[in-house]
């Protein structure tokens, strides 16, 4: 006891400098480390050496992850589309949205959603490529000031992110947090679709059950995490969409930030009709590696956010090395598919180093498609046209400008940029 009350001051200065270090780290006061070759390669190790040796083995994966990680993907779970209604003057000149309520699953249990598209006004050749984004918030405040419908049916009357809510949250968190600078996309000739993930289901470990209880497809297989279901949303809505003549259905992304970046890259492999994925600071659950130690951990993010995965992955937290997959693995079932990852190099918490060695590791699987996977040396070294392309840019967790940039350069060196058909007198462009 005596020995324990003289080492008690060291003890708290340990506390103390332990509490500091990790709260650095998810406030952003730390950078992450740029310092790749000093780590162990991620296990398990990617072993095939052919692509057949490869596709032998990829539904077993999948089924790991869905039992370990994630929950099972909702094959089969109906989708039902109700009208479109049209929104004209959604951007004066530019362009114009089209809203349609989208219903997964059957009965009592049904979940529906508003998927928001915005289709630009161009005079272009042929149809367009298309991006689908989830998102934290309402349509109403991803595109303000539209007559949309806000998710308890009502209609939009201006953004939700006004007021000091939403500027503190766009001082934190980037100008483009919430709100879509449409004109930015429209000018890539994209046309640009988006939904509000918590219509399908709540982001919140108490109401989250009931509403995944109501999404079980008809295998009767249990009810699956809230990721997986949202990444369910991005399916549904290819469906809806990929029959649109105005869109090109091989030229299709799925775009998230952060949980909606996991959900993303969790669309891409479980949905083969995607054709590009950006993922923006999916951490932990996304492209960072489970087995790292740097930033959230499993053990925290299956303690705060325990309706997102199967029960499974956090009893995993304490060891770490059973755990039958890790997040490379995920990359690698994308393969061949452009993937970009977006980081912070103050966003520690979702550590961009490890997911840089996931994407390094992916590219082994890359290379079975003859792909090089990614390019960069390292981490800063941008490479847009690569397939596997990782962004990192100062600052923190969040969207901002420099972010939607790098968006669009992955965007244009994979689908490209829509050629005017005729005249460019009524493009974009000249109207700017
Ligand atoms: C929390 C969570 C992360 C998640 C992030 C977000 O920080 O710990 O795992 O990615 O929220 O969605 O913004």
């Amino acid at each position: 006891m005596a020995a324990l009350l003289k080492r008690l001051p060291l003890l708290l200065g340990l506390g103390a400098l332990a509490l500091i270090a990790s709260s650095c780290t998810m406030l952003g006061l730390n950078y992450a480390s740029l310092e790749v070759d000093n780590k162990p390669a991620p296990k398990p190790e990617l072993a095939a050496r052919t692509l057949d040796q490869w596709e032998s083995g990829t539904t077993a994966l999948k089924a790991a992850f869905e039992t370990h990680v994630y929950g099972p993907w909702p094959d089969g779970l109906a989708v039902s589309f109700g009208e479109t209604r049209r929104i004209d003057d959604a951007f004066g000149m530019l362009g114009h949205v089209e809203e349609t309520p989208i219903t997964l699953g059957e009965g009592d249990g049904a979940r529906t959603f508003h998927l928001a598209v915005a289709y630009p006004n161009l005079d272009v050749a042929g149809p367009l490529p298309l991006v689908i984004s989830q998102t934290f918030s309402s349509n109403c405040s991803v595109f303000p000031n539209i007559p949309i419908t806000a998710p308890d049916g009502s209609t939009c009357d201006g953004s939700r992110m006004d007021g000091a809510v939403g500027f503190v949250a766009r001082t934190i968190f980037g100008e483009y947090i919430a709100e879509v600078p449409i004109e930015d996309w429209f000018r890539q000739g994209v046309v640009y679709a988006t939904f509000y993930a918590s219509e399908i289901v709540p982001d919140s470990a108490s109401s989250a059950p009931d509403a995944l209880a109501g999404l079980r497809p008809p295998s009767g297989e249990p009810p699956t995490g809230a990721l997986m279901a949202w990444a369910y949303g991005f399916s549904a809505a290819l469906d809806l969409l990929e029959t649109d003549a105005r869109v090109d259905a091989s030229r299709t992304a799925v775009m998230g930030h952060s949980r909606h970046g996991k959900a993303a890259l969790m669309a891409g492999v479980w949905d083969s009709r995607v054709d590009a994925v950006i993922a923006h600071q999916s951490g932990f659950g996304g492209a960072s590696l489970s087995r790292s130690t740097t930033g959230e951990g499993v053990k925290r993010i299956t303690k705060s956010y325990p309706h997102w995965f199967a029960p499974d992955y956090g009893a995993y937290a304490g060891r770490l090395d059973d755990l039958p997959v890790d997040q490379h693995q995920l990359l690698a079932l994308l393969a061949p598919t452009p993937v970009f990852l977006g980081n912070g190099r103050r966003d520690v918490w979702s550590d961009p180093n490890s997911s840089f060695r996931a994407a390094q590791a992916a590219s082994d699987v890359y290379a079975l498609y003859g792909s090089n996977g990614l390019e960069q040396p390292g981490l800063e070294a941008f490479a847009p046209a690569a397939d596997l392309s990782f962004f990192l840019r100062p600052g923190g967790h969040g969207v901002d400008k420099r972010d939607i940039a790098g968006f669009l350069d992955f965007l244009d060196a994979h689908f490209g940029t829509p050629q005017p058909a005729m005249s460019a007198d009524t493009s974009i462009a000249a109207e700017r």
